[in-house]
């Protein structure tokens, strides 16, 4: 049986994506090997939203290029955001690469592969499907899924983020119809997925090509102070109907999650559906970028920082105890040292619970290309390093003070020493020890020690859980979570 290895760079889409090529190769015959040196067959899905991704990229293909030379057989493709992008160019620089797989081709590679073995030039697959989009479904089968999934939603970015390349490696917005998203999540749950995260690049700007969707309460809605009720209207989408479809018709889904959404789009229709669905995990990834409005008009991110933190406030008035998560760029072009303290103002007013920082890499064919990166690069890693010793704080801060606390914690794997691990409804990782199999159970746990990145508990005396086969339908299922009045500035 002929083997295959995939390497994975990047986000969840990526990792999403890889799980569907180990399906295609699985389905025509592949066994997945951990090791390289064992494989027929390696895919490298890489990630271009970085400069060192193209500089990991190359290191990988020369290291398998040395396998390669050992072992002649050895096919190596690269998949995702570098091959969509860089394919053409990427193929003439490395000639180890036999072919280049574009995100929207991941059903072709059967077909490519038998080429490959006919001895062809690499063929280049990385055309869009803008006419018909496919959306990948997981292969749900009864004992072999994990206690969580990725489900897509929507696919591309109609953004244009000034420094971003995502736009251009996933192509323009696609939408999946509502039905096919809730027959996946549907069938995930009955093969035993208890949470599924919703996937989309600005995946809150979901609208049904469908259109079976009935609109959300508080739709058009704003009672925000710094929002226009203009631009309100522009960024409401059906995101929220989604969402409450979802809890309503697949009542057995213990949670649900979704990223990355876009701040203009966390409308108070969002706001509502957090403070009703009792499946709404209380944690959201809200990628801020910037805590100064200047930077924020040049990355073209269209709200301001007023904007921001008010939609913070509301989901949090709307849903207490829930954690923000967030995404920063230190060093954009142009940015200050104002700007910058800025940025930290703002992370000492938010307090996020979870900070991904990076540096301003310029990306070929982005818009930024046209300003000056003119912060050295040396103050971009000290402003990182300060950005991050202050949001390091915050979350051991914030994990401290959950010590003594009671958490429904869904068990997600084992972890060392035979212990499990979990992640509690605010998205804080939990290890605990369990008799029995703790794998797609909520468990009530009490917080007895918090680390750095991650908390320690023991499950409540008395629950011994639920043989992991008859846990379908036991799931709790109310939709309404509380009946809250909503918000200051309501
Ligand atoms: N679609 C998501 C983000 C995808 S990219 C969203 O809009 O929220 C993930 C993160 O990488 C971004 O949030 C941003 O913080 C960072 N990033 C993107 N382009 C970058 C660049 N050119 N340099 C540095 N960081 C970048
Ligand atoms: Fe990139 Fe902006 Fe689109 Fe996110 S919203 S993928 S940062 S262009
Ligand atoms: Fe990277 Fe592509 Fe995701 S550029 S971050 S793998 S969409």
């Amino acid at each position: 049986m002929p083997a295959f290895t995939l390497v994975t760079f990047g986000c969840q889409m990526n990792q999403h994506d890889s799980d569907r090529i180990g399906e295609v190769l699985r389905g025509i015959g592949y066994e997945e090997v951990a090791e390289p040196v064992h494989a027929d067959l390696i895919v490298l899905n890489t990630c271009s939203i970085r400069e060192k991704a193209e500089q990991k990229l190359r290191s990988e293909v020369g290291r398998l290029g040395l396998l390669k030379q050992r072992k002649p057989g050895l096919v190596i493709g690269v998949a995702g955001c570098m091959a969509q992008q860089e394919g053409e160019r990427l193929a003439r620089r490395m000639p180890q690469i036999d072919f280049m797989l574009g995100p929207d081709n991941i059903l072709e590679l059967p077909r490519i592969l038998a080429e490959v073995e006919l001895g062809a030039p690499p063929p280049i697959r990385t055309v869009f499907d803008l006419n018909a989009p496919t959306f990948l479904s997981a292969l749900a089968e009864p004992g072999r899924t994990g206690a969580t999934a990725f489900v897509t939603v929507m696919k591309g970015c109609d953004e244009r983020c000034t420094y971003c390349v995502v736009p251009n490696t996933r192509g323009p917005e696609r939408y999946r119809a509502a039905s096919d998203i809730i027959d996946e999540i549907r069938r995930l749950v009955v093969a035993g997925v208890r949470e599924v995260t919703l996937l989309g690049q600005t995946v809150n700007s979901y609208r049904d090509p469908a259109g079976s969707l009935a609109l959300a309460p508080g739709a058009g809605e704003t009672h925000f102070e710094h929002t226009r009720r203009a631009a309100a209207l522009q960024d409401e989408s059906e995101f929220p109907a989604l969402l409450r479809d979802i809890c309503e018709r697949v009542p057995d889904l213990a949670r649900l999650r979704y990223t990355s959404p876009h701040p203009r789009h966390l409308t108070w229709s969002l706001i509502l559906a957090h403070r009703d669905l009792s499946a709404l995990a209380r944690h959201v990834h809200m990628p801020v970028q910037s805590g100064s409005d200047r930077v924020l008009k040049r990355m073209l991110r269209r709200y301001s920082i007023a904007e921001y933190e008010e939609r913070a406030t509301a989901l949090r008035s709307a849903v207490p105890g829930l954690t923000l998560s967030t995404d920063v760029i230190v060093g954009f072009p142009g940015e200050t040292r104002a700007d910058f303290e800025a940025t930290l103002g703002l992370a000492e007013r938010v307090r996020f619970s979870g900070f991904f920082g990076f540096t301003y890499s310029e990306r070929p064919n982005t818009p930024a290309l046209k300003l000056p990166d003119d912060v050295p690069e040396l103050e971009k890693r000290a402003r990182l390093e300060e950005i991050f010793a202050l949001t390091d704080r915050h979350r051991r801060e914030h994990l401290q003070s959950l010590v003594g606390q009671n958490e429904r914690v869904l068990g997600e794997r084992r972890g060392k020493n035979g212990d499990f691990m979990g992640r509690s409804e605010q998205n804080e990782i939990v290890h605990f020890a369990f008799e029995g199999d703790a794998i797609a159970q909520m468990l009530p746990v009490t917080i007895t020690e918090a680390y750095d990145n991650s908390l320690r508990g023991v499950v409540q005396a008395g629950f011994t859980g639920l043989p992991r086969a008859s846990m379908i339908g036991k799931a709790p299922s109310r939709t309404v979570r509380r009946a809250l009045p909503v918000v200051s500035g309501a």
